[in-house]
């Protein structure tokens, strides 16, 4: 099958794994790199072997580029991924996929119109570990699902992070940062939410920097840093799920799904594998399910593979616009629903993802 080029735009933090890893798909040619610093974009070819380092603009000009793939912050997610689309290329963007609803809706027209793909992270839900659940559950092995739960709750990242001042700004915030790996891989079991509740909150109204370079940096809170929602899909099930940046500790797991029959423990959906287990009400205590035999490490690109062979093929890709704007959606709607002090009903839903291939050799994810 004739390889698809791509071109990443954005290379900082995440782009190292994307470039090693878009190489061990026979379906992906990493052809191009470009970044606003020119440097990085530099380093990174000779560090990853990528032949072409071009601008911005020329990357977007070159007519062998299909896919771009677009690693820039999440506020340049909309304009990158708009002038790619008008460039007549397919574009795969990290998360989220948009800050703003009209910016997510402005890129799934515009696909539309001229018949391009639109990707987007995480394919997490697509490693070993999230599949295994969405096997058992489609296998039926804890009956109907009816409930789950989600939790991702820590002390904020500016103990960590060089420059955390944007986590505290509207369009950060757990939800906006984390929630897109709980929703996804949630959606991946349980299918579209229909309606959301919420209560949102800053906890605290300044956060003090103790990294370096700003140590000692007051940030002011723009946004809420505690969300407690709950989601009811569209498929019966009810989730409580919770992000928060004000949680020092907490024994919580990341998310539980459970059925008629039997519960599941679903390994962190930030990351490829992890372990599953079980528990039904016919044995009756937790055991380990060995996860399906397919990547269960960090293989962040498998997305824009998927979406190669779908496009070569012409079958749906699984890490799609649809689903990633479903989960914007949802997003704003649990803020929305707080302010409100009342349910929001979703005008956006999606397909549940097609599950994953488990016979096919991991360089491979179509015969
Ligand atoms: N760092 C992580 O661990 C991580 C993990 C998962 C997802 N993400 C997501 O990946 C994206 C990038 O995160 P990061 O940590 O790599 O950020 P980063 O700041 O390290 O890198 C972003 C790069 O994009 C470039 N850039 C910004 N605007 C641009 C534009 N308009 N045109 C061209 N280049 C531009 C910047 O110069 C920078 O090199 C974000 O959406 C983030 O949510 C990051």
């Amino acid at each position: 099958m004739k390889k698809v080029k791509i071109g990443i735009i954005g290379c900082g933090n995440i782009s190292g794994i994307y470039m090693q890893q878009s190489q061990t798909f026979d379906i992906l040619e990493l052809y191009a790199c470009a970044d606003i610093v020119p440097e990085r974009a530099r380093a990174q070819a000779e560090k990853y072997h990528i032949p072409c380092v071009m601008s911005v603009e020329e990357l977007l000009a070159d007519p062998q580029i299909e896919i771009v793939v677009n690693l820039t912050i999440p506020n340049a997610h909309a304009s990158v991924a708009l002038a790619a689309l008008q460039a007549g290329k397919s574009v795969y963007n990290e998360k989220p996929l948009a800050i703003s609803r009209e910016d997510g809706q402005k890129m799934l027209r515009l696909a539309a119109e001229k018949g391009l793909r639109i990707g987007c992270a995480p394919d997490t839900f697509m490693g070993a570990g999230i599949q295994t659940c969405v096997k058992l559950i489609n296998d039926g092995v804890i009956g109907r699902p009816v409930a789950a739960t989600a939790f991702m709750m820590c002390h904020g990242h500016e103990s960590w992070h060089p420059d955390p001042e944007f986590y505290y700004k509207v369009g950060g915030g757990p939800l906006f940062d984390m929630g897109p790996y709980y929703l996804t891989a949630l959606i991946s079991m349980l299918g579209p939410v229909a309606r959301v509740s919420g209560s949102a909150q800053a906890s605290f109204s300044t956060r003090t920097i103790t990294s370096q370079p700003k140590h000692g940096t007051v940030i002011s809170v723009d946004t809420p840093t505690h969300l407690s929602a709950t989601l009811d899909f569209a498929s019966g099930a009810v989730a409580t799920m919770v992000t928060s940046f004000d949680v020092w500790a907490h024994h919580l797991p990341c998310i539980e799904v459970h059925g008629t029959t039997g519960s599941l423990s679903v390994p962190d959906p930030n990351g490829f594998g992890g372990k599953v287990q079980l528990w039904t009400s016919e044995n009756r205590r937790w055991d380990e399910v060995p996860l399906v035999p397919i990547r269960a490490e960090n293989s962040r690109s498998i997305g824009v593979a998927d979406m190669a062979h779908a496009i070569r093929s012409g079958r749906p890709h699984r890490a799609n616009g649809e689903m990633a704007y479903h989960v914007l959606d949802i997003m704003h709607a649990v803020h929305d629903a707080s302010k409100s002090g009342r349910y929001v009903t979703l005008e956006s839903t999606c397909r549940r993802p097609a599950p994953m291939p488990v016979d096919l050799p991991a360089n491979l994810l179509d015969d």
